[in-house]
């Protein structure tokens, strides 16, 4: 599988070089590492989750198209830190065609970056690699005396990666899948174990308990768990307000699995019953929802789900008296963000916020069969929002992962409720 995306993209690239650099290793504090998660890119073409490696893939050398500098091995190390490929694993279990010490990037790089015109490498993401990689094509322009031809072009790997990981291969979907399955797992616990009385990462622990339990590496972002007033806020992270009776939970949570992301929203009520007010709000969230994950089929653009998704909201807060005047003219004055500010969708795959180009040539892109996106429409009113205070501090957000087919929308985290009363079904059950 590895084998053969490196072979896609090097035919996609035409004649260049591709570096990719591993993921650098983050200090926490002190001499404590963040966990290590491995560079999507870097992953994707490799399969190889050390740090501490790079990546070339050209079709300039005659007989190396994947090379990897990785760690040596070093037994007093790997006592500390667990085992390493090394050199002869990157060959043999990773498929490289050449690989070498790591040690001996500064000397070997410039042999791949020379008499070639084109390198692919994403400049400004590490800036520490940067300099080596300076350094590198310093080599190489000292040597254009003696006639060796030097890169006159570093392109950014979105124009070919990126364009290939934006369109999801059936294994890609399998992990998919996978993630939305442990993710529908992890969201009907949380609704079991909320209640009054408990800290909103009461609920988080279990969540991520699930997560873990199947297997999942990590959840794919910070989980956001806003009861009460929190759930206004669109990136609270804390997560330590003790839960009321009355209040809502929203819940933006999804797992990573096999390096691909879930993301999904729901929100209910912590008692078990929507109040109508609430209820109100809900009910028009998800018929924007609705609304717009049916327009997710080739052809139509993330901009048309948003268009969708915003005027079925911006009409409904009018017939709630939310808001005041033309539909239309309130949408293009932008007066709607004052309660739905944030996008629709965003592109879903090994990245939570995946790569791939949003705008080609200037216009939103197409929707095509492989492209995952989010849709993930919300209402927050601020618990000082200039309107009836029976709505203030109502925050309602709900997101669904959606695969592009030839035919109809494929919902992967269909089987997580929504619908309210089967949400209330299951509180009902737990209570
Ligand atoms: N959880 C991040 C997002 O919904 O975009
Ligand atoms: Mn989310
Ligand atoms: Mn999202």
């Amino acid at each position: 599988m590895f084998a053969e995306r490196r072979e896609r993209l090097l035919s996609a690239m035409g004649a260049g070089v591709l570096v990719v650099p591993a993921a650098p290793v983050a200090i926490r504090n002190n001499d404590v590492e963040h966990a290590y998660r491995q560079d999507s890119d870097f992953f994707y073409l490799t399969g190889f989750d050390e740090p501490e490696s790079v990546l070339i893939l050209t079709n300039q050398h005659p007989e190396h198209q994947t090379v990897l500098f990785v760690r040596t091995r070093n037994p007093e190390r790997e006592i500390w830190d667990g085992p390493r490929a090394g050199v002869d694993g990157a060959v043999s279990k990773f498929g490289a065609d050449a690989a070498f010490p790591i040690d001996e990037l500064a000397s070997r790089l410039p042999d791949y970056l020379a008499d070639v015109d084109r390198v692919h490498y994403r400049l400004g993401r590490d800036r520490s690699f940067d300099d080596r990689f300076f350094a590198a094509l310093d080599v190489v322009r000292r040597r254009a005396r003696l006639g060796t031809r030097v890169p006159t072009e570093v392109v950014d790997p979105a124009a070919t990666l990126h364009e290939l990981r934006l369109v999801k291969g059936d294994e890609e979907v399998e992990s998919m899948k996978r993630a939305a399955a442990v993710t529908r797992d992890a969201h009907l616990a949380a609704m079991r174990a909320a209640r009054p009385g408990i800290h909103e990462f009461e609920v988080e622990a279990e969540m991520n308990r699930i997560f873990r339990k199947a297997g999942c590496e990590r959840p794919a972002y910070d989980s956001i768990l806003g009861s009460g007033r929190n759930a206004t806020i669109l990136h609270y992270r804390k997560n330590d307000r003790l839960m009321e009776d009355g209040d809502l939970l929203l819940i933006d949570a999804g797992c990573e699995l096999d390096y691909y992301a879930s993301d999904v929203t729901r929100t209910f009520p912590v008692n078990g019953k929507y109040s109508e007010a609430q209820r109100a709000i809900y009910d028009l969230v998800l018929d924007s929802q609705r609304a717009a994950i049916a327009l997710c089929v080739p052809g139509k653009t993330l901009d048309d789900i948003h268009q969708v998704a915003t005027r079925v909201i911006a009409a409904g807060l009018v017939e709630l008296g939310l808001l005041e005047g033309d539909v239309d003219t309130l949408i293009s004055d932008g007066t709607h963000k004052a309660y739905y500010m944030h996008r629709t969708s965003h592109w879903l795959g090994m990245d939570v916020h995946d790569v791939g180009a949003y705008f080609v040539d200037g216009v939103p892109r197409p929707l095509v069969p492989g492209h995952v996106l989010t849709v993930e429409p919300g209402i927050y009113i601020a618990d000082d929002a200039d309107c009836d205070p029976r709505w203030r501090g109502i925050g309602i957000r709900i997101e669904d992962d959606i695969l592009v087919t030839e035919g109809a929308p494929l919902n992967l985290t269909a089987e997580i409720p929504k619908a309210p009363d089967e949400v209330e079904a299951i509180l009902r059950e737990s209570r």
